[in-house]
């Protein structure tokens, strides 16, 4: 039997009493790809659209910003300074759409890299506004906080001039990882209404997601594993880091000492590292959109779904188990890679 440290529904009253803007279009869709099951040697995947999240393209960042900007608002803050990726962030985009819907202004912090793509996200970025300032040194966002002094000094001059800036230095906080645990509630009971008991839940994520869905399994007591697909390869501190998140998150919601022996199952991606696909990424992104209309990006999900197609071959379930991937979304970055598409899924044989 396994152990329940609080049940689904207390749960949901403890979350519900943190500040929180409306963003998303919840729940999310959990749909059914009997076709890529087959595919993947399983009974049953069950694709769960955070993609289709309602805020600008969609994607994970939309969940996190209900939360953090609830935080922003209810403390008075006028305007968000986040960022800390490279042009095509997605997480700088949900920032600015976000901000944008609850009326505060935004500050992004980017870093420049010689390589810029000014299609896809950088393209909607500018639609959607915000000011960006551009830093340098860190392109390849080996480290999640490089950006925090340039976005510590925006912030004082805002403060300089009269403004209540809301620094958010990462994604990774410790109310992106309760969005997330709202996600695992959401989830159970989509789960439910199925009467299905997936035996693993795979995400493209090493942060947030991951932490969140991880802590709803030892909370709540679920039978499922959760297996984080890394858009990256191991980075030396990721999962001490994530642990003191995950704790900050349960002390947050009064839970401290109940996640006692928590451990996250962290599957990394080889090289090539950020941003740059793989031709086993390039061929899951090719497969779900030929298979079943399924579009994956290709500097996460596609990543993340070629790796979940990797781990089902490596560790085996029952013919007849289900599994659930979560679709972080990314959708915007797709056109920024129309020449390595162009070369890898639909003209592999043509060499330039
Ligand atoms: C589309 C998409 N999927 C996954 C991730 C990874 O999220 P996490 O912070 O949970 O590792 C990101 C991060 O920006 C993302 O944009």
């Amino acid at each position: 039997m396994t152990y329940s440290a609080v049940d689904r529904e207390s749960l949901r009253a403890l979350i519900r009493r943190l500040p929180r803007v409306r963003l998303a279009e919840l729940p999310t869709p959990l749909g059914e790809y009997p076709r890529l099951a087959r595919a993947a040697g399983v009974g049953s995947l069950l694709v769960k659209r955070d993609d289709l999240s309602g805020l600008a393209l969609g994607g994970n960042k939309t969940r996190l910003l209900e939360f953090i900007l609830g935080d922003a608002v209810s403390t008075g803050c006028d305007v968000l300074v986040a960022g800390g990726g490279v042009e095509q962030s997605n997480h700088a985009l949900q920032c600015v759409a976000a901000a944008n819907r609850v009326g505060m202004d935004a500050v992004v912090v980017l870093q420049q890299r010689p390589d810029a793509r000014s299609n896809g996200n950088a393209l909607l970025h500018e639609v959607l506004g915000g000011r960006t300032v551009w830093v340098g040194g860190d392109p390849t966002i080996t480290n999640r906080t490089s950006s925090v002094s340039h976005m510590q000094h925006e912030a004082d001059l805002l403060r300089e001039s009269g403004r209540t800036p809301y620094v958010l230095e990462s994604s990774l906080h410790p109310l992106s990882v309760v969005a997330y645990l709202n996600a695992a509630i959401e989830l159970c009971d989509q789960f439910d209404a199925l009467s299905v008991a997936p035996r693993r839940i795979y995400v493209t994520s090493e942060g947030s997601a991951l932490g969140g869905l991880t802590l709803a399994k030892y909370l709540l007591g679920l039978a499922w594993d959760v297996v984080g697909l890394d858009w990256r390869p191991l980075q030396p501190s990721t999962l001490e880091t994530l642990a003191s998140v995950v704790l900050a998150a349960s002390e947050l919601l009064g839970l401290a000492g109940r996640t006692e022996g928590i451990d996250f199952l962290l599957r990394p991606s080889g090289e090539p590292a950020y941003g740059v696909g793989r031709s086993d990424s390039w061929s899951a992104m090719k497969l779900a959109a030929r298979m079943e209309g399924l579009l994956l990006d290709p500097v996460y999900t596609a990543k993340g779904f070629a790796g979940m197609l990797e781990h089902l071959t490596e560790y085996p379930l029952d013919k007849d188990d289900t599994v659930a991937f979560v679709h972080t979304g990314g959708l915007g970055a797709i056109f920024a890679y129309e020449a390595e598409i162009r070369r890898h899924i639909l003209n592999p044989l043509v060499t330039t």
